[in-house]
């Protein structure tokens, strides 16, 4: 919730000027509900997509105040995000309600962006790899393996979102090799051809070295995706 019409603006013509279909990586943003039209008017037709933050988890209906993943669809969105962990922290998103908000989207004709990630007691009792485990179990359970094909996963650990405090490359990798492993288990193409990006604290300065991992296929930027200079550092780190 960061933000106005004149910084969205700004941001968008910023990163469409710095940025290229034939660059180091493929861009997508996700600004809130109330900016997608901005989005989709200023993006539509360029090499940037866009998508929403969340959606609810029903197709439609008296659900005042929320927005469907077709509506997202219908603003041109080809990606939304599920379960970030401000979403399960703040508005008590259960795994399963994640799961539904997956399936949903994909109902949708949108390219769920999965987000898992373990607080800091949990990575402090080495639960790093169950908590993780389950928060991926749970959304296969419901959609199955397959439906992983037309997905994104990213990785934020909990302590290190908008903390400033970034998991080091060792870390990071080591838990987006346990998630396509465990991927891969279930189906050995899907599991090596999908995207597993990084979220928690990326910047310029330490974008490189995250990105240069073996498992970690780009980030999910935050706090550094609010100005141009910085998000622009973070794209040019990739590759
Ligand atoms: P951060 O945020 O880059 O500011 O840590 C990541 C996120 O909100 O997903």
């Amino acid at each position: 919730m960061h933000g106005d019409k004149a910084m969205i603006n700004t941001l968008l013509d910023g990163l469409l000027a710095g940025s290229s279909a034939d660059g180091p990586a493929d861009l997508a943003v996700f600004p809130p509900f109330a900016y997608l039209s901005l989005a989709e008017s200023q993006l539509t037709g360029s090499h940037i997509q866009w998508g929403g933050q969340t959606l609810n988890p029903n197709v439609k209906g008296a659900h005042t105040g929320e927005c469907s993943g077709g509506m997202l669809k219908d603003m041109g969105c080809h990606y939304v995000l599920v379960g970030h962990s401000e979403r399960r922290s703040l508005y008590g998103e259960s795994d399963d309600d994640v799961a539904q908000r997956f399936r949903t989207a994909l109902a949708a004709g949108l390219k769920p962006v999965l987000c898992v990630g373990e607080t800091l007691s949990e990575r402090e009792d080495e639960q790093t790899e169950a908590v993780v485990g389950r928060q991926l179990d749970a959304v296969i359970d419901v959609t199955g393996i397959d439906a992983f094909s037309n997905a994104v996963i990213a990785y934020e650990p909990v302590w290190a979102i908008g903390t400033g405090l970034t998991a080091s490359p060792d870390q990071a990798q080591s838990v987006h090799a346990f998630i396509r492993d465990k991927i891969i288990a279930l189906n050995g193409i899907i599991g090596g051809q999908i995207r597993i990006l990084y979220g928690g604290s990326v910047k310029g300065s330490n974008a490189a070295e995250l990105f240069a991992q073996s498992d970690i296929d780009g980030g999910l930027i935050g706090g550094a995706s609010l100005t141009v200079e910085d998000f622009l550092a973070i794209y040019s780190a990739v590759g």
